[in-house]
């Protein structure tokens, strides 16, 4: 069977430059980032690029990956890459997806990022992780991210009915997994929002998950007109049933919410992923937020090694400091099976829309293929740790 040719964009760019028309939008993740600091507000840039103290466990993120190379592998010949994975009785044509991000709602120019995210997932196949923080219900998103797998991540609330009800929707909508995040039941310390005094939340936005819940609507004590009219109205309500510290004890629950494939998000210690994966859950998912968490913690790719062989047969995502094509190779060889994209299709929003999104996942795509192209290793079964090195 032929494969896609997601190293191909290369040519796409230099052809077009053949007849003068240069690339829209940069090319790489310091650019993107440095576009998007201007091109959106002051509140958001700062939420969406600050993290937690003095973001050392953001940027240790990153640079830990510098730590590991690829060796290269000559007469391969691996004219053709296979980067497909099959997860959870789906097969994934690529093995990259787009992390929850909570305020990627506001990070368009038109305020619906949640459906341009969901636009560029249809058309990149890379899957989109649905934040319960969402500036659209996720029905609407579900509606436009066409054959591409969604999974919905849940914020658990303190109010069981709600996390049903969430969960509910999300199947119904069609989303194929249900991911738990349990690192971000009480926000991190965060010095640049706080210096702002900006949690977008606490200011109404990116709430419509709950305002278009029924279950929230009958609780929250507002009046329905006053709802609609101006979601600030139900913050105080929302703030009292965001965040549940969830304990082990609470997972038979957890899992009894869904049939659907369960995933748990923030796992970095092989201990909970073992247990996890006693309680039944289906997929370990190895972040650490991208640092906006907790300060002062390990790179996450650091973590990920000792998670998977944990983790045995069960599949084991990985995000935080995915800034281009070389860490998603690094990532997938150190037994991740899928890799998370987040701040750069944040910053791709912010310069274009679904377009943006679609040339960063492009982007990663092709350098993460022509590196395996280049290097040897055309599977991704080719991608072992045997195929890294430690930089000295
Ligand atoms: C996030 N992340 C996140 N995670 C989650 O489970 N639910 C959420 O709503 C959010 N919201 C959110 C907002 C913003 C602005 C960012 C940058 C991140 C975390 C996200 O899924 C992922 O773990 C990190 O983005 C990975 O780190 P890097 O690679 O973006 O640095």
């Amino acid at each position: 069977m032929t494969q896609p040719n997601y190293g191909a964009y290369q040519y796409e760019i230099y052809f077009a430059g053949l007849t003068g028309v240069q690339p829209a939008l940069p090319m790489t993740y310091p650019e993107w980032e440095a576009r998007a600091e201007q091109a959106l507000p002051p509140s958001v840039w700062s939420y969406v690029a600050g993290g937690a103290g003095d973001e050392t466990t953001q940027d240790v993120n990153v640079t830990a990956f510098r730590q590991w190379g690829l060796i290269p592998r000559m007469l391969v010949g691996a004219k053709e890459r296979d980067l497909s994975v099959e997860l959870w009785g789906t097969r994934w044509p690529v093995p990259v997806f787009l992390a929850p991000i909570g305020v990627i709602g506001l990070c368009t120019q038109d305020g619906h990022g949640d459906l341009a995210t969901a636009r560029a997932a249809a058309r990149t196949t890379a899957p989109m992780f649905a934040s319960t923080l969402m500036a659209d219900p996720l029905e609407a998103a579900a509606a436009e991210f066409g054959d591409t797998p969604g999974f919905f991540q849940l914020y658990c609330p303190t109010d069981r009915d709600l996390a049903q009800s969430l969960v509910s929707r999300a199947e119904a909508a069609g989303y194929t997994g249900i991911v738990v995040t349990l690192d971000t039941w009480v926000p991190g310390w965060r010095p640049r929002d706080l210096a702002g005094a900006n949690f977008p939340q606490l200011r109404g936005k990116c709430l419509a998950n709950y305002t278009s819940d029924p279950v929230f609507r009958e609780k929250c004590g507002v009046d329905a007109a006053t709802i609609d009219a101006d979601p600030r109205s139900v913050v105080p309500y929302w703030a009292g049933i965001f965040g549940n510290p969830l304990t082990w004890d609470d997972l038979p629950w957890l899992r009894s919410l869904t049939t659907l494939p369960l995933i748990l998000k923030g796992i970095c210690h092989p201990e909970d992923a073992r247990r996890a994966i006693d309680h039944g859950v289906d997929g370990i998912y190895c972040s650490t937020h991208g640092g906006r968490q907790a300060n002062g913690g390990l790179p996450a790719i650091d973590c990920l090694p000792a998670v998977v062989a944990a983790a045995g047969d069960v599949p084991v995502l990985f995000d935080s400091g995915v800034r281009s094509g070389a860490e998603v190779v690094k990532a997938l060889a150190l037994g991740a099976s899928a890799v998370g994209i987040g701040r750069p299709y944040a910053y791709g929003a912010a310069l274009g829309g679904t377009d943006g999104i679609v040339h960063v996942v492009r982007s990663i795509l092709a350098e993460t293929d022509l590196i395996m192209a280049v290097d040897g290793y055309p599977a991704l079964s080719d991608l072992t740790p045997e195929a890294l090195r430690r930089v000295h």
